[in-house]
């Protein structure tokens, strides 16, 4: 059993896809163990995105995941994180395949609706900053 975080992005909480996103993960069968409505501050989107912090879009990034309410959640089950990704598609909605929720959903590169942590020690990183949690 293993546990990933999920986002529903800005994009996506603004255009009401967030039980389409959850039905998603849900359909591949991940348990939906915790989940939250907030607004990332500065500070916790700086700590969540600091392996991009050298990237050429960073301040794009960040300024957008704290543009407005996000929903995070814990999934849980068999390759949770592998599945949760593969549910979710390419990074580029333009490069996502059909049937996932970027190639449905997904506006740019950017505003690409959904975030799932893409290793096991980014899922316990990312778990912690989102809901202050040891997910030993
Ligand atoms: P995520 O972390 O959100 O699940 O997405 P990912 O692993 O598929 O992509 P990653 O490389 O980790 O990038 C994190 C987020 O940064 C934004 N991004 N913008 N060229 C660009 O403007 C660009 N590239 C990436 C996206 O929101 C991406 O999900
Ligand atoms: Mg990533």
């Amino acid at each position: 059993m293993h546990r990933t975080l999920i986002l529903v992005k800005p994009d996506g909480v603004a255009r009401n896809l967030v039980g389409e996103c959850l039905a998603s993960f849900e359909k591949a069968g991940m348990h939906i163990t915790s989940l939250k409505m907030m607004t990332m501050s500065r500070e916790m989107a700086e700590r969540f995105y600091a392996v991009h912090r050298e990237r050429p879009f960073y301040n794009e990034l960040i300024t957008y995941i704290t543009s407005g309410p996000i929903v995070a959640g814990i999934l849980e089950g068999v390759g949770a994180i592998r599945r949760t990704r593969r549910v979710m598609g390419d990074t580029d909605p333009n490069e996502a395949a059909p049937g996932t929720i970027r190639f449905a959903y997904g506006e740019t590169i950017r505003r690409n609706t959904v975030h799932g942590s893409d290793s096991e020690d980014s899922a316990i990183r990312e778990i912690g900053i989102v809901f202050g949690e040891d997910p030993t």
